[in-house]
């Protein structure tokens, strides 16, 4: 298998860092774009610093929106993943700096450079893409593939609002043009995440037998896993990773399908809501290929392996 090429839209976030350092241990990290969400911009901006650090990256960091397209948030996810969205450890101030240049622009950039080569990772609210969609409306034709970490195809989801996600309901707006624009990609929904989680025991022993990445993940991990215990959800539940094992290694998908699906933007009761057209009522064309289901086994081995747990 050749490396991915990564271009990593994201908002660190604990399940953000082990899914960027999944992306280090097994493909390229050509940049990340930085989206506020779980926690403001500010800190997310920090935390991809932290993490270039830790893994001495030489990719380069852009800063991009520190708000939603249209609508101000009505919740951030500071109280999963602490309030500096790294588990409140207060790491010392990181010697990684971010580049000047807006992320937005940077991905339209990067991707003008290396047409077709590069694997654009969605981990965030949808923010930053969707702007770059605004400014050039053919970046999809030089994305080789887009991989998306949101939405909630049965209509659990994890926000207060009923039937969202946390990704696409922090900015419904951006998730719209997003979902418009591209004609196909993969989604690896909220749902799919709850079904492909770890066993405690066992991702404790990998954090265990791991390297300095394995601490440091089990510093920040602390607080959503108290929030965890505190909600009734036993094992480990990491979407950004289970995105990133599928950015990584497409054939890790074991089943799809795929639909037309649509961003929910004026409900009474349904803002944010992933809509899904199961049954091609709607004559839009099915852009994208849900997962449903991935090889568990090897979704375990990209995960230790950038845990430096072998
Ligand atoms: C998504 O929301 C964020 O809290 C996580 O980092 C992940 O990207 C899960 O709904
Ligand atoms: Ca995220």
């Amino acid at each position: 298998m050749t490396r991915a090429r990564l271009l990593i839209d994201t908002d660190p976030g604990v399940d953000d860092a082990l899914a960027i350092l999944m992306a280090h241990a097994h493909a390229d990290i050509v940049a990340l774009s930085i989206a506020a969400g779980n926690v403001g911009l500010g800190h997310t901006v920090r935390n991809a610093r932290v993490l270039k650090d830790l893994v001495h990256g030489r990719f380069p960091i852009h800063a991009g929106c520190a708000t939603p397209l249209v609508r101000a948030p009505d919740e951030d996810a500071a109280q999963v993943h602490g309030a500096d969205g790294l588990g409140d450890v207060g790491f010392p101030e990181p010697a990684a700096s971010a580049e000047a240049e807006a992320a937005a622009l940077a991905l339209l950039r990067l991707t003008r450079e290396r047409p077709g080569e590069l694997t654009l990772v969605a981990l965030a609210p949808l923010t930053n893409i969707a702007l770059a969609l605004r400014l050039d409306p053919t970046l999809p034709q030089r994305v080789r593939r887009l991989v998306v970490m949101g939405g909630a195809v049965t209509g659990h989801g994890n926000t207060r609002s009923l039937p969202a996600e946390f990704n696409i309901g922090f900015d419904p707006e951006a998730a719209h043009v997003v979902f418009e624009a591209f004609p196909a990609f993969d989604l690896v929904d909220w749902e799919l995440t709850l079904r492909h989680g770890f066993v405690d025991a066992e991702f404790d022993a990998w954090l265990a037998a791991g390297d300095a990445r394995a601490r440091f993940f089990a510093k920040v991990f602390g607080t959503a896993r108290a929030y965890n215990a505190r909600h009734d959800r036993s094992g480990v539940v990491a979407a950004d990773a289970l995105a990133m094992a599928v950015a990584i290694d497409p054939t890790i998908v074991t089943r799809a399908e795929t639909r037309a699906v649509a961003i929910e933007l004026d409900g009474r009761l349904t803002r944010g809501m992933t809509v899904v057209d199961w049954n091609g009522r709607s004559g839009c064309a099915a852009q994208a290929r849900i997962v449903l289901e991935i090889d568990q086994a090897r979704f375990v081995a990209l995960v230790r392996g950038a845990l430096g747990a072998h």
